[in-house]
């Protein structure tokens, strides 16, 4: 894999078709996951690897975000990346922006009402990243289901021709959806975290034997949450998958999503939905994760 620092340098290295992963390292296997589908449909696989300031609410959470540039560049390019793209912050933000991407009402609620121009970070970032780099295709996790329909809407409404890609949750043996900051939660907390997917996966199971009304799914997953006494629910919301607006039916494609705080972390997860019912859980590991240590 090249390691590359500057967009010129990368937009002059790729051949053919170029897919984009962006990521803000600390990879896990719901990362690689992204980056083997690009690497199936496209000549160029670029992983970005940069950790936004800009999208960071919490600034203790920007100091103590994980990061391993060395192991995420020899797991990238086993995983098919051709370009690990690790921009200093200055490539990024010559300057402060003086001009920033407002997502609007898809950004607005779940996640944006409790992150405070945490949407604006990322939607400000990834335009960066598209009109730097020129992906023909980029991808993303649906366990980030807002975002993913923010980013879907930032390509769709700036017009930059970029196609974007859902790619699945990634779940640990017990069910916890991978993210980097899992490597910070304590044993106890981590136990206790399970009723979150937990609460997913019975509203998921009730979709699929016909439950149809928003405040019944999003009620198993507050029941399920509030089983353990330990966690507490910020949010379970069904939103519409096009436009991430609550609502009060599964009429249409969705996704049902939740965020927990336990001790000083918060934890988002979710399941999509189709109207028929069709749950997309995501995808279990049969070992742990290389976040606690295994890979390279
Ligand atoms: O999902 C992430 O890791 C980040 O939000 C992203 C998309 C790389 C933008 O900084």
């Amino acid at each position: 894999v090249r390691r590359l620092e500057r967009f010129a340098d990368v937009r002059r290295e790729r051949r053919g078709t170029t897919a984009l992963v962006p990521t803000m390292g600390f990879l896990h296997e719901g990362h690689l996951s992204l980056v083997e589908a690009a690497a199936a449909a496209a000549d160029t696989v670029v992983v970005s690897l940069f950790v936004n300031p800009l999208q960071f609410d919490d600034p203790a959470d920007l100091d103590r975000y994980p990061r391993d540039p060395e192991r995420d560049a020899a797991l990238a390019g086993d995983a098919g990346a051709t370009i690990l793209f690790s921009p200093p912050p200055d490539e990024v933000y010559p300057a402060p922006p003086a001009v920033r991407v407002i997502p609007g009402p898809p950004g607005d609620g779940m996640e944006g009402s409790r992150r405070p121009g945490h949407f604006a970070g990322v939607a400000t970032v990834v335009a960066k990243l598209f009109a730097g780099l020129q992906p023909d295709r980029a991808h993303f996790g649906r366990k980030d289901a807002q975002q993913l329909v923010v980013v879907s809407r930032l390509a769709a409404d700036l017009s930059f021709p970029v196609e974007v890609v859902g790619g699945p949750t990634v779940r640990e043996q017990d069910g916890l959806a991978l993210s980097s900051r899992n490597v910070f939660l304590p044993s106890a907390d981590r136990t206790a975290a399970l009723a979150l997917s937990r609460g997913l996966m019975a509203a998921a199971s009730a979709a699929e034997a016909g439950e149809r009304s928003g405040a019944a799914l999003e009620g198993l997953v507050a029941a399920e949450v509030a089983g353990g006494g330990i966690l507490e629910l910020e949010y379970a919301v069904l939103a519409g998958a096009a436009d991430a607006a609550r609502i009060a039916r599964l009429d249409r494609p969705a996704f049902l999503a939740a965020a927990v705080r336990v001790g000083g972390l918060r934890l988002i997860d979710n399941v999509w939905l189709l109207p028929d019912g069709t749950a997309d859980r995501g995808i279990t590991l049969d070992r742990p994760s290389i976040l606690y240590g295994g890979g390279p």
